[in-house]
């Protein structure tokens, strides 16, 4: 089926609001050809939307600071530096950040505050630090090694929370102060990004203007395996009240991504903007450096369980923003720290070429690298490296991945990884199946293989575990929202 199809269930979207790719890109563009590139395609905008007052979440302060700050002082606005950029907290009214001029890309934007220096502000909307703790004694048993520790950015209380939302702290308030209030994304039906980019944009609090004021949201969804989990993420996202479209094929979706990340090739302020699947782009791996220090910090104040750098952290790779992100971190903290990525797919060599330029390595650890090379310049303007270090010094005996254990599929496990997701359940961990469980298996395998004995380690887990299902409504009319296909899809999963 392709894009265009999707005007087909039209009657069923009867009562709601249904826009077009085209048109919402032509509203960007005024008359751009970008927009008649593209086929007019239906999308959904559901109306049983739940509100922000049903969102447990953190409350916006101006006065938080970044671990990053704590160890190199002069990236946060305000100290002395002779480098060009700074942090500063985007809940601080008094920057104006709005009123200031702009340096770059629309989401990759640096605040000019005078005499030659600039800022990325950056809006902290969960509380420090997530915790870790020590692996009970099945899960040591399970991952076959005695020093297994766990970065745990889930929580079962507060639905704005971790991995995805770390990288918005640096994004949203981007996007924001950019003058943007309608932001478009892709990912998967069951995408965490999606579903989290969908409540974080909506209902948390990323800017310092008073009143609720956040952006609208446009996700452009693609097919992956039904599990009982992309059940829950649909019903969300339908819940949330953000405009869904739908596509199918890798070349639709690459087209549509490489399209609407044009509404960021602007110097201006604009009213759309777009954010790259998984969250991850140049700007929002600082997301994962600072995540980084939050570890050093937790571990040289000894307030948490482990009791010195791991030697090894294990986690899932999609996009590479959290890898990445952590191996400038642990770069920077002079750590040997190794991280082993489980890749969460792979994709043709025509994929490879045409998304990566490179046909030799996995296709999400190509796209990391790219990731690492683009981000450098935030992370040497702030001051953090030299002009000479490379993304191959950072990566160098840090870094390394598994493109085995993802199989069968995206979105799959194979049943050595639903087992080992199972019996992790039982000994008291969650994990989803399409990240999380895949990197837990492949720290047991290293465990098996006694690569692990007498070593620190820890698995970062990146899997936000709260109960959305909790927040929505029982009965199935979100469904209904939904194109036929799609609602066939659900009812034979
Ligand atoms: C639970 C989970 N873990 C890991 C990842 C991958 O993170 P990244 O895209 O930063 O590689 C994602 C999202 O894509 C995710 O949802």
């Amino acid at each position: 089926m392709s894009a265009a199809s999707f005007q087909a269930p039209l009657g069923l979207l009867s009562r709601r609001r249904v826009l077009g790719v085209g048109a919402a890109m032509a509203g960007a563009y005024g008359t751009s050809s970008v927009a008649s590139l593209w086929p007019e395609q239906a999308g959904v905008h559901a109306e049983n939307f739940f509100g922000a007052a049903l969102l447990p979440q953190f409350r916006g302060d101006a006065r938080v600071v970044p671990a990053l700050a704590e160890r190199f002082p002069w990236v946060q606005h305000g100290e002395n530096t002779r480098h060009p950029l700074q942090i500063a907290n985007a809940f601080d009214a008094s920057l104006a950040l709005d009123a200031r001029a702009t340096e770059g890309w629309l989401g990759e934007r640096q605040f000019l505050v005078g005499r030659g220096k600039a800022v990325l502000p950056w809006a902290p909307m969960f509380e420090r630090p997530s915790s870790v703790v020590a692996a009970n004694r099945d899960l040591r048993a399970l991952a076959g090694t005695e020093h297994l520790f766990i970065k745990d950015e889930g929580s079962d209380h507060i639905a704005i929370y971790g991995n995805k939302v770390r990288k918005y702290e640096f994004l949203m308030p981007n996007l924001y102060y950019g003058g943007v209030r309608r932001v478009y994304s892709h990912g998967a039906y069951g995408s965490n990004h999606c579903a989290h980019l969908a409540l974080t944009a909506r209902f948390a609090q990323f800017h310092a203007a008073p009143g609720p004021d956040g952006m609208d949201v446009v996700l452009n969804l693609y097919p992956q395996a039904i599990t009982e989990n992309v059940r829950v993420k649909l019903r969300l996202l339908a819940a949330t009240g953000v405009d869904l479209r739908f596509l199918e094929g890798d070349a639709a979706v690459g087209l549509s991504i490489k399209l609407h990340s044009q509404l960021n090739k602007t110097t201006q302020r604009s009213t759309e903007g777009f954010i790259d699947p998984g969250g991850s782009s140049p700007l929002s791996v600082l997301g994962h450096v600072e995540a980084a220090m939050e570890l050093a910090r937790q571990i040289e104040s000894r307030s948490c369980a482990l009791d010195g750098p791991p030697d090894f952290v294990f986690l899932p790779i999609g996009t590479g923003g959290t890898a990445m992100g952590l191996a400038v971190g642990f770069y920077l903290l002079g750590w040997p720290t190794r991280i082993v990525a489980t890749c969460s797919q792979d994709k043709s060599v025509l994929a490879r070429l045409v998304v990566n330029g490179d046909v030799t390595e996995p296709f999400d650890i190509a796209h990391a690298r790219h990731l690492l090379a683009q981000a450098m310049p935030w992370i040497r303007k702030l001051g953090l490296v030299g002009g000479n270090v490379t993304p191959e010094d950072i990566l160098k005996d840090r870094f390394s991945y598994d493109n085995d254990t993802w199989r069968p599929a995206y979105g799959k496990m194979s049943a050595s990884v639903a087992e080992g997701a199972r019996l992790a359940r039982q000994a008291g961990l969650v994990l989803d199946g399409t990240f999380s469980a895949k990197s837990f298996n492949t720290l047991t395998r290293y465990g098996e293989n006694r690569l692990l004995a007498g070593r620190r380690v820890l698995f970062w887990n990146t899997y936000q575990r709260f109960p959305f299902e909790t927040l929505l409504t029982e009965n199935d009319a979100w469904a209904k929202d939904l194109p036929a296909d799609i609602q066939s899809r659900l009812a034979q999963a």
